[in-house]
């Protein structure tokens, strides 16, 4: 049964999810279930000098009306889990400070949601207001944590300015990248029930274990009295990753009120009550020989951060990791300015910081009449660049090879302008995309019947990328049954410990405790056959006995079924829990999963440096008139371990690359500056790709090996497809134009 991994099998959760029996949080109706709805500030900076509620108490079918003068149990939230991406340090409605426009300033309570969102719209406010911004000045910029350590947000080796000496070329530019907000299918949505002491919250995330303990400390709880569901995430990207003042406002008010409170946040709200790709300024100088060889690199990377956190998904670590250089310099900074702490979203350090690095190696390339595919093989390397550690496998030129194939390489001419269609221009870009193999700590509980069915229970996700259905391959694989015969249960925050669903580590180390479950299964039904009078295996000592693709085999060639070997016994059902520690996972990243951290120890471990790959090729099409800009052709061929289901893969990297082509020329949240609040904060406005906009995706999955990374060599695919996107379509429109815009979204405005 091992051709259960590697194959394409269909979401096992897809029934359930196109006849509407999936559970989603929002679809939870407890019993005499009362309404949310939240008021938002107008203002961005200032503070709060009044507050009228009386209308909207007045309101029909409004039940209370709380603010920060009389919701209790809120306080105590202060501090936990405070600051970083997903957890902000500042809470509203603690008192009357003002930080960033659309701060919730009140929490309605109503019999219905219409009722809640009417009184809502009655509340006014006063305010003292103070001048704002929403962007970053970059020159008040400052280092994050500055250790001159290489494995913190400065990193030098060599020397940068003798190496830009020594060029035959060199670069020194800047790119931006403006902020991009979630907009997942499913809207942020709370639901919590007290009865008694006992607290029960329905809740979209990607880290129930985080979710439990955070809602457990911030209402005085011991853990075990706190329930969090969240069987079913539409959408998640990041977005639903932390512990969220919109959750701690529901269940605060739902104690206050008495009844089960319901919050759906509205559309535009979800612009500010939660995280967001902060804006970003990208600046690298490069040097090199010749023939294309690096001899200098340096990046250093702005990013936004809000007036009370410092943001850290630092990108330099990975641009370093990239190409080999004798000298590099990289550094981290962030700027302040008056938002809401921003945080993850899909790609969080790699997708701007290569729309960077990927263009800067393009214009190195063609300052030096190098081909771009060229120009990244001259400079691959088997070690890091700075932590000078071995890859633990590396297919990036495997990959440029293989896209070049399918894509048509060789058929671009390298001349600005020369390929052209009619009245449109032609253009080949190319950028290389990466993602860190993230390993964190994960439990899984497995238990298989004699009837041959297995039942797999953990605190992972299924986001909507398929683990559901990956960790049904997994122990239909190792067990030896069919994937249907295999019942995945998740989402409970109650359940075996797995970590969060983010990194695009929920395959690897989620899915190798499951693996391991399944081995341990394998280790108790051998020593009850073992015991036996009779039977294949009867006599033969249990250590001897291994367990492969479901068939338990002794060191004679005796072998049997582990389904018939667990039904031939008096046991009827065996029970295992499995886990995950990879050698590199030291007891401080494993307590740190265990307490709702994120305790990896990828991608650099002392040993090895862990990475996905992949090679991106877009083609485009500009209007010699109306300078319209389409992608009729996007490739990407991707190494990344082990594949284990080619449909859901395959289905992640086209997802990333559609949403790359959405960063590229669509995606922006606009900012009204003199009121600094965002103008399009709804999915009218805020542009995204359409089936329209997409013609040929193009998703080839090379095969790789990787023994190091974990015993299944997952390396990881939910976020690998939309790094290089953005730049192989920026170059793209270089080639075909000659116009290099260092800027996101690209528009037709851009090549007037
Ligand atoms: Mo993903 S941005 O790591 O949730």
């Amino acid at each position: 049964m091992a051709q259960t991994l590697n194959t394409a099998v269909s979401r096992t959760d897809a029934p359930r999810k196109v006849t509407g029996t999936a559970t989603y949080a929002a679809d939870v109706i407890p019993a005499g279930m009362l309404h949310g709805a939240l008021a938002t500030s107008s203002i961005a900076v200032g503070t709060l000098t009044g507050l009228d509620t009386s209308a909207a108490e007045a309101e029909p079918g409004v039940v209370a009306v709380y603010t920060h003068e009389n919701l209790p149990d809120y306080k105590s939230v202060k501090g936990f889990y405070a600051g970083g991406p997903g957890s902000a340090s500042f809470w509203p409605m603690e008192g009357t400070e003002i930080k960033y426009a659309g701060q919730p300033i009140a929490y309605v309570v109503a019999e219905t949601a219409a009722a809640a969102r009417r009184g809502a719209q009655l509340i006014t406010a006063d305010y003292d207001s103070r001048p704002a911004d929403v962007h970053m000045d970059p020159a008040d910029s400052f280092v994050i944590g500055a250790t001159g350590d290489s494995k913190g947000m400065v990193a030098t080796k060599g020397d940068v300015p003798k190496g830009l000496a020594e060029a035959a070329q060199t670069l020194d530019v800047e790119y931006t990248t403006p902020f991009q907000h979630h907009n997942p299918m499913e809207m942020f949505a709370s639901t919590a029930e007290w009865r008694g002491d006992r607290l029960t919250v329905w809740m979209p995330s990607q880290s129930v274990r985080t979710l439990r303990l955070g809602i457990a400390k911030a209402f005085g709880l011991p853990e075990t009295s706190v329930r969090v569901i969240s069987p079913f995430v539409g959408g998640a990207f990041g977005s639903k990753a932390g512990i969220t003042p919109y959750a701690m406002l529901t269940i605060a008010a739902a104690k206050a009120v008495g009844a089960p409170v319901r919050l759906i946040v509205t559309r535009p709200q979800m612009y500010t009550v939660a995280t967001f790709r902060p804006e970003s300024v990208q600046r690298f100088r490069l040097g090199a020989d010749e023939t294309g060889k690096l001899t200098a690199f340096e990046h250093i990377e702005i990013a936004q951060t809000s007036q009370f956190d410092v943001v850290t998904n630092p990108g330099t670590h990975i641009t370093r990791a990239m190409y080999a250089s004798p000298n590099i310099h990289t550094e981290q900074r962030v700027a302040r300015s008056d938002t809401n702490t921003g945080g993850f979203m899909r790609a969080p350090n790699e997708m701007q910081t290569f729309f960077g690095l990927e263009q800067a190696m393009d214009e190195l390339a063609h300052k030096l009449g190098i081909d771009p595919v060229e120009m990244r093989r001259v400079n691959d390397t088997d070690r890091h660049p700075v932590e000078d550690v071995p890859f633990s496998s590396r297919s990036l030129m495997e990959c440029y090879d293989s896209v070049s194939d399918t894509f048509g390489w060789a058929d671009r001419t390298a001349e600005v302008g020369s390929m052209t269609d009619g009245d449109w221009l032609v253009g080949y870009g190319c950028a290389t995309a990466t993602y860190p193999t993230n390993i964190l700590a994960s439990n899984a509980r497995v238990r298989m019947r004699g009837t041959g069915h297995a039942y797999i229970e953990l605190a992972a996700h299924d986001v909507g990328t398929g683990s559901y259905t990956i960790f049904a391959q997994i122990a239909a694989a190792r067990l030896g049954l069919p994937v249907e015969a295999c019942d995945v249960v998740m989402g409970h925050g109650d359940m075996p410990v797995a970590p969060l669903a983010g990194g695009s580590g929920t395959a690897a180390s989620a899915g190798s405790a499951v693996h391991d479950a399944c081995l341990r299964i394998g280790r108790l039904v051998a020593a009850e056959v073992s015991r036996q009078p009779e039977g294949p295996l009867a006599g033969v000592s249990a250590d001897r006995i291994t367990l492969e693709d479901g068939v338990l085999r002794g060191p004679d060639g005796h072998s049997q079924s582990l389904v018939e070997a667990l039904a031939s016994t008096a046991t009827t059902e065996v029970e295992a829990v499995g886990e995950f520690r990879h050698p590199a996972l030291t007891d401080k990243l494993i307590r740190a999963t265990f307490s709702g951290g994120y305790g990896t120890a990828g991608p650099v471990t002392p040993e090895c440096a862990m990475f996905a790959f992949g090679a991106e090729m877009a083609e485009v099409h500009i209007n010699r008139w109306t300078h319209e800009i389409r992608v009729p052709r996007a490739h990407g061929a991707f190494a990344a371990g082990t594949i284990l289901n080619r449909k859901t893969a395959h289905s992640q990297l086209m997802g990333g690359m559609v949403w790359g082509i959405g960063s590229a020329l669509h995606e922006v949240t606009e900012v009204d500056k003199p009121r600094a609040r965002y103008l399009n904060a709804n999915i009218a406005e805020y542009l995204v790709p359409v089936n329209a906009d997409i013609r040929e995706i193009r998703v080839e999955m090379l095969e790789e090996r990787d023994d190091y990374v974990n015993p299944l060599g997952v390396k990881g695919i939910g976020e690998l497809g939309i790094v290089g996107t953005a730049a192989a379509i920026a170059n793209a429109v270089h080639h075909a134009t000659g116009r290099r815009l260092r800027h996101l979204p690209i528009r037709m405005s851009d090549l007037v």
